[in-house]
């Protein structure tokens, strides 16, 4: 029995140092002026700094991959939620979609934000700076209705 549970030790060592051969991709896509949120919508230095300690690197091209990105299978979790972030909403290419979907992307950033889904938890429970405060959820919603109004009205 002892030895049987040696051998398991070891097998799991030994497929854990394997893991580490696999390494994620990390780099970002091409950042492109005129592409981005920015050149959507106006956004303060606040919501700023609130979107880039709380969203960017699932949202946009611009990930910051933390240390934990370099061991597996953590990395591959972390990509994984990268890569399906950017899928649903990347803010770096936020300009290219019609006005209709960056009212309706605008919406589900303050009902993402204001439920709690947003940033995800498995997110915040290492980023714990990531976590935002009522009055942080707060400026996104009233950010996110403002920008609607004016795209709203616009041509
Ligand atoms: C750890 C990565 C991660 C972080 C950080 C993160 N998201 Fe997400 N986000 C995802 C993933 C993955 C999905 C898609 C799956 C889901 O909805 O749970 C998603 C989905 C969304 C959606 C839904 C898009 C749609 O079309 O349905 C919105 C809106 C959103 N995120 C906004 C935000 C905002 C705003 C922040 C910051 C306050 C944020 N997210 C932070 C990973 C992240």
């Amino acid at each position: 029995m002892k030895k049987v549970l040696r051998y398991g030790v070891v097998g799991l060592a030994f497929v854990l140092i394997l893991l580490q051969f696999f390494r994620i991709d990390k780099t970002n896509p091409p950042l492109v002026d005129g592409e981005t949120l920015e050149a959507a919508v106006a956004v303060s230095p606040d919501i700023s700094l609130i979107m880039g300690r709380s969203c960017n690197d699932c949202h946009t091209n611009k990930t910051i991959y933390p240390w934990y990105s370099n061991i597996q299978p953590a990395g591959w979790f972390l990509k994984s939620h990268i890569d399906e972030g950017r899928e649903e909403l990347n803010f770096s290419k936020f300009n290219m979609f019609e006005k209709k979907k960056k009212i309706r992307k605008l919406e589900e950033v303050c009902s993402e934000v204001e439920s709690g889904q947003m940033p995800l938890p498995s997110y915040t429970w290492i980023h714990r700076d990531a976590i935002l405060t009522e009055s942080e959820k707060q400026a996104i919603c009233s950010w996110t209705k403002t920008e609607i109004a004016k795209l709203e009205t616009a041509q």
